[in-house]
């Protein structure tokens, strides 16, 4: 299938890598851009073909230099929660994919950009990235989930700065904070992110799977997580990938997971 705003390529490995390509506009998100990937993640969840996933974005300038402010014109009140609404079902269904994703991220990765990179599992950058919630200075607030990711992952106080500045942080500075795993050349952003994702998608896909699902419930009280956590062990001890996994270790060979 092919998309208008999207380039996806999938390699014989299963990493797929999907390009926001929008350049002229720094590839910013328009309601096009968020069907699209509605859409791509949504097949990629039952596509055998795909077993990790890299965003990122056309040209050499941008990931995501926001939502596009074209749209903005036409927003009241309830077509501005509809439209965060919207936003946020397709970014809640990138970070709930139970298979990795990891944001390339290429330069400007601003407002709706920086939050599309957030609800990815992991973020790479360049070292030319530029990251930011600029939506203080158009008189609104982040919609797309950056008030609460952000805190999430870089701590309230630094959050609560670059929402309320505008401020954008650089490369350096997002690998400092924790918003970014690792930064590379722009050159070496790409093979760096299939490193990266190419040694996750060989372990044990449903372990891989159940982690990330664990992970998500960091943010439940420590106690309640904590069972949810118990319950993936569990379900993980049921499948063949699980005796495989003990059976290779104890018979000092590589295991071959199957996913089940
Ligand atoms: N929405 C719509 N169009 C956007 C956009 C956005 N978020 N960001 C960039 N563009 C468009 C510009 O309008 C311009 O289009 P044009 O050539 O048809 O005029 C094109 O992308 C290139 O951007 P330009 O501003 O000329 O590039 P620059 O290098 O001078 O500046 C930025 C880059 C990122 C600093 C600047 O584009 C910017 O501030 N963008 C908006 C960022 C933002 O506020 N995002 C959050 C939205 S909530």
């Amino acid at each position: 299938m092919s998309y208008s705003t999207l380039l996806v390529e999938v390699d014989s490995e299963g990493i797929a890598v999907v390009t926001i390509n929008r350049p002229t506009k720094l590839n910013a998100l328009n309601a096009e851009v968020l069907a699209d990937l509605d859409d791509w993640f949504t097949s990629a969840a039952t596509d055998s073909a795909v077993k990790g996933i890299i965003l990122t974005g056309a040209g050499p300038k941008a990931f995501v230099a926001g939502a596009d402010i074209s749209q903005f014109k036409e927003l009241g009140p309830v077509e501005g929660k509809a439209f965060a609404d919207y936003g946020q079902g397709v970014f809640n269904k990138i970070e709930g994919s139970a298979k990795p994703v990891v944001a390339a991220v290429n330069g400007f990765a601003l407002g709706g950009g920086s939050e599309l990179a957030l609800a990815c599992h992991m973020r790479v950058a360049s070292d030319n990235a530029l990251f930011g919630q600029p939506e203080v200075n158009l008189g609104i607030l982040p919609g797309y989930g950056a008030t609460q990711r952000l805190p999430r992952i870089v701590g309230k106080g630094i959050a609560t700065e670059l929402i309320l500045s505008g401020n954008m942080v650089n490369a350096e500075r997002a690998h400092a904070i924790g918003l970014v795993n690792h930064v590379y050349t722009s050159e070496e952003l790409l093979p760096g992110a299939r490193k990266l994702i190419g040694t996750i998608i060989s372990k044990a896909p449903i372990a891989v799977a159940f982690s990330l699902e664990a992970l998500q419930y960091a943010d439940l009280p420590q106690a309640e997580g904590l069972q949810k956590e118990a319950d993936l062990f569990g379900q993980a001890c049921g499948t063949d990938d699980f005796q495989e996994g003990v059976d290779a270790f104890l018979g000092k060979r590589k295991a071959v997971f199957k996913g089940k």
